[in-house]
């Protein structure tokens, strides 16, 4: 079988890998990939979001499947694009991208179906929202812009002065364009964040796992927010009452609200979720598999995902059972994720030996590895508990040497979740 993986960071390098480890024999494809994803696969030069390309792409390599990765391809319709190509795509139709896509749309979906989800209020005009924050007396109130904004378009404000500055950057200055000229402004909800990620063909679904991912760029969670700084799977406060909770709350309302608005969804669905003393609450959709979580739930979940894609309807309502705790470790550009400087030797990766290695920003000049990108490598660990992970992993980590390498040394560590263990 011939498959095209759509993306060039970590989360594609894993989903090739995973791929790659499946009884069922391919040949693999990432379009573009990156220094990693060339061990395992042809990395194809070019532009995702130039659909033209891409189909002609599966056609010249006969694809059977592709995987797209990244959100933007998906919400600008290419898996629809690629239907008449025959090849069999997951990720789902641009029709129900909103999930992701649109705040508003989205917070209006979960209200409708009765999705647990933060108290809000929509907010198209500057005027209205900031006489709103201002008669507001509870604080922290959370900002979300309306579009995609490539994981900044959220800020949790603490005083009436900070929620106008942030309206203004949002509203009047267009920071992310119309991705921010229209608002959500919610509750500010506390607990415990975790994500679980399913695998969905209509009303039939597989849980593909559960994680934490560790998004500020400092230890103690401190600093701006990345994609992701590190993750482990499974998450370690779960029980099973708690993932009746999700399955029964969430998962399920979802699926049911998807197709009361007639719409059939194909694909991956990441679930972003706060434990809160009511139980889980949604503060967000995406309609793609999360990177850095990917690279650890790949080796977290043992069974064979190629198999799960296609038979999606087989696993439907499992949970997996996972027998080891793996942790990840993202090894950053120092500057990520505001300026950095990229083209320095990567060093030391051959004697990786207790850890897997996932590629994100490398690539591949002379025969030598070079850092590409303001996440540079993801490693991941994993043994029978947390702390035997998180020892392995950081042991692994401290033999790789870049120019400018940074990354946080608290990932794992379980103080983090007292409260609720
Ligand atoms: P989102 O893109 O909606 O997941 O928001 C990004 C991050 O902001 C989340 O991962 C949370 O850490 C935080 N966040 C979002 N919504 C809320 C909320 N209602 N209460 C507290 N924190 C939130
Ligand atoms: N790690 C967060 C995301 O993929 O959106």
């Amino acid at each position: 079988m011939n498959i095209l993986i759509i993306g060039k960071g970590g989360r594609e390098h894993a989903l090739g890998w995973k791929i790659a480890s499946s009884p069922q024999s391919s040949r693999i494809y990432f379009l573009p990939g990156n220094g990693g994803t060339l061990s395992i696969g042809t990395n194809i030069d070019g532009d995702y979001n130039d659909f033209q390309f891409v189909k002609s792409t599966v056609e010249r390599y006969k694809i059977d499947m592709v995987v797209i990765g990244p959100e933007d391809p998906i919400s600008r319709g290419l898996s629809d694009y690629l239907s008449d190509t025959g090849a069999y795509v997951v990720a789902p139709s641009k029709n129900v991208a909103f999930l992701e896509a649109s705040k508003i749309k989205a917070k209006r979906f979960m209200k409708k179906y009765h999705i647990p989800t933060a108290d809000f209020d929509v907010f198209e005009d500057f005027d209205s929202a900031l006489s709103y924050v201002q008669s507001r007396r509870r604080w922290p109130l959370v900002i979300k812009a309306d579009g995609l904004c490539g994981g900044k378009g959220v800020e949790i404000t603490r005083s009436y002065e900070e929620a106008q500055k942030v309206l203004t950057e949002f509203m009047i200055n267009k920071k992310f364009g119309e991705s921010s000229a229209k608002v959500v402004i919610e509750e500010y909800l506390k607990g415990y964040e975790f994500s679980v990620f399913a695998f969905l063909d209509g009303d039939k679904y597989t849980i593909l796992g559960d994680a934490i991912d560790y998004k500020p760029v400092f230890d103690g969670d401190k600093g701006p927010n990345t994609g992701g700084m590190g993750s482990i799977s499974p998450c370690v406060f779960l029980s099973q009452k708690m993932k009746q909770d999700v399955r029964e709350k969430v998962i399920e309302r979802t699926i049911r609200g998807l197709k009361s608005e007639g719409l059939y969804y194909k694909g991956f669905l990441y679930f972003g979720l706060m434990w809160t003393d009511k139980g889980p609450y949604v503060l967000e959709y995406n309609i793609r598999m999360g990177d850095p979580e990917t690279q650890v739930l790949v080796l977290a979940d043992e069974r064979d995902w190629l198999y799960i894609f296609q038979h999606p309807s087989k696993f439907t309502g499992i949970w997996p059972a996972f027998k080891k705790t793996c942790v990840e470790v993202v090894l950053v550009s120092k500057g990520y994720p505001g300026k950095y400087q990229k083209g320095y030797e990567i060093h030391g990766l051959p004697s990786i030996k207790e850890a897997v290695l996932f590629h994100a920003g490398t690539r591949r000049e002379n025969g030598k590895i070079i850092t590409w990108g303001g996440r540079v490598l993801n490693v991941v660990a994993c043994a029978e508990g947390l702390s035997e992970a998180r020892k392995k992993v950081y042991k692994e980590v401290q033999k790789i040497y870049f120019d400018n390498i940074y990354y946080r040394k608290d990932i794992g560590e379980a103080s983090r979740w007292k409260g609720i263990l």
